[in-house]
């Protein structure tokens, strides 16, 4: 469910009358399409297939998913149409149980049938359906609501896209590039400061307003915070290397019980992507293997990882109330995303921040009825809220009140820690 309030919905199956909204939909559509494309584009075909963990899914099967998504959540309901490629729902069917079997998801690397050239077709068709829908002037606010939702949706899978394609192409022990980055900087982090919320007392968070937002943005409500403080920026990749020379990955103090569990069944030694080479640290990048740049935000961390970081430092890690209070009134913009690689900034969209919040749902949340009610709601358990949006966020994707989540244990995102204490 969405809260979009770009337009008013007095009956949702009336025909929408709102042309400037029909229009700007048009034009984010086809943008949100073609960098999906884009994003791809470097790629060889051997690149498309292959699933190179459980969690993650080949760059074809993304394609495949974003396009049955507004297929089955856009057109089928506007147009009452049947299925455009029968059996192929069971294959790019996520999670949503309302809407019938699925392919597990460990085994999407097996799928190579259809072939890429397929899946482009199928691309194509569907684009130019909901094209033909729109310039139809037929389609109703609730067709338009699923749209934008399904925009959103290409969005974050667009972010999934560059992170398993790291993953995948990290497997490989040519370590191969696949984009281009600007060279690294040798510039020393900015010191760290602090930002104080001197009093304690009641805020309000959580989303309210125009524009597009999850439904597990809101119900905006209010939250009790006691005086604290937050940093100025990221933790740097320099001060974590710190925290590694100073015998961190190896004190258990540091860390929670799962976490400690996890160093000593996986060998963590250092973020995922860290390599040492005869006490040089190194790292893999979209461009390939570089130095680690000490100002550069540390990334690809566990919320363990980021949880011992912030103990070892005598700090801990923010609740999602206190840096939405401060990002909304602190933070100025977002960073420009979409470079694939986090730069030395003060300001938030370099890295996802771990929080200390588990990923439950706000007073008053109620997930919608239906297929589109699966889309966050039965997520929330066992996983924990990250903010702020990372240099693989798409370009306005992310907003102050944004809650993405993962399990604790998840290292393939570009998600690093701000400090508060
Ligand atoms: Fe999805």
């Amino acid at each position: 469910m969405t809260q979009s309030t770009r337009t008013p919905i007095p009956d949702p199956d009336a025909p929408s009358d709102d042309r400037s909204f029909s229009h700007v939909l048009v034009q984010d559509f086809q943008a949100v399409r073609r960098t999906s494309l884009a994003l791809c584009s470097p790629l060889e075909p051997e690149d498309f297939v292959i699933q190179s963990m459980a969690d993650a899914s080949p760059a074809k099967w993304h394609l495949a998913h974003t396009t049955w998504f507004f297929e089955v959540m856009v057109l089928a309901p506007a147009l009452a149409i049947g299925p455009l490629r029968p059996g192929w729902h069971v294959l790019f069917n996520s999670y949503y149980e309302a809407l019938g079997a699925r392919h597990p998801r460990p085994r999407r690397g097996l799928v190579t049938r259809p072939a890429l050239d397929e899946v482009l077709a199928y691309r194509q068709e569907v684009e130019g359906r909901v094209l033909e829908l729109l310039a139809s002037k037929t389609a109703t606010p609730r067709t338009l609501e699923m749209l934008e939702l399904g925009l959103n949706h290409e969005q974050q899978h667009q972010e999934l896209l560059v992170t398993d394609l790291k993953h995948l192409l990290f497997q490989n022990p040519l370590k191969p590039a696949w984009r281009t980055l600007p060279e690294a900087g040798s510039t020393a982090a900015e010191p760290l400061q602090w930002i104080e919320w001197p009093a304690a007392g009641t805020v309000e968070i959580g989303h309210q307003g125009d524009g597009f937002a999850y439904d597990n943005e809101g119900p905006r409500h209010r939250q009790w915070l006691e005086p604290f403080a937050l940093a100025t920026r990221p933790v740097s990749q320099g001060e974590f290397l710190a925290f590694i020379e100073d015998g961190g990955y190896r004190e258990p103090r540091l860390w929670l019980s799962d976490g400690w569990d996890a160093v000593q069944r996986e060998g963590w030694e250092a973020p995922l992507y860290w390599t040492c080479d005869g006490g040089c640290w190194r790292q893999f990048t979209v461009a390939g293997m570089r130095d680690i740049d000490p100002a550069e935000p540390a990334c690809h961390l566990s919320h363990y990882e980021a949880d011992a970081y912030a103990r070892w430092a005598g700090a801990r890690l923010p609740t999602e109330a206190e840096w939405e209070t401060l990002a909304s009134k602190h933070f100025g913009a977002a960073a420009d995303a979409d470079r694939l690689q986090p730069s030395p900034s003060g300001n938030w969209g370099e890295v996802w921040e771990w929080t200390a919040s588990a990923y439950a749902p706000y007073p008053g949340f109620r997930a919608a009825p239906g297929a589109e009610g699966e889309y966050n709601g039965k997520f929330m358990s066992g996983q924990m809220v990250l903010r702020g949006g990372s240099c693989a966020s798409p370009p306005g994707h992310v907003r102050p009140t944004y809650r993405n989540f993962f399990p604790p244990s998840a290292r393939w995102q570009f998600a690093g820690l701000r400090l508060a204490r």
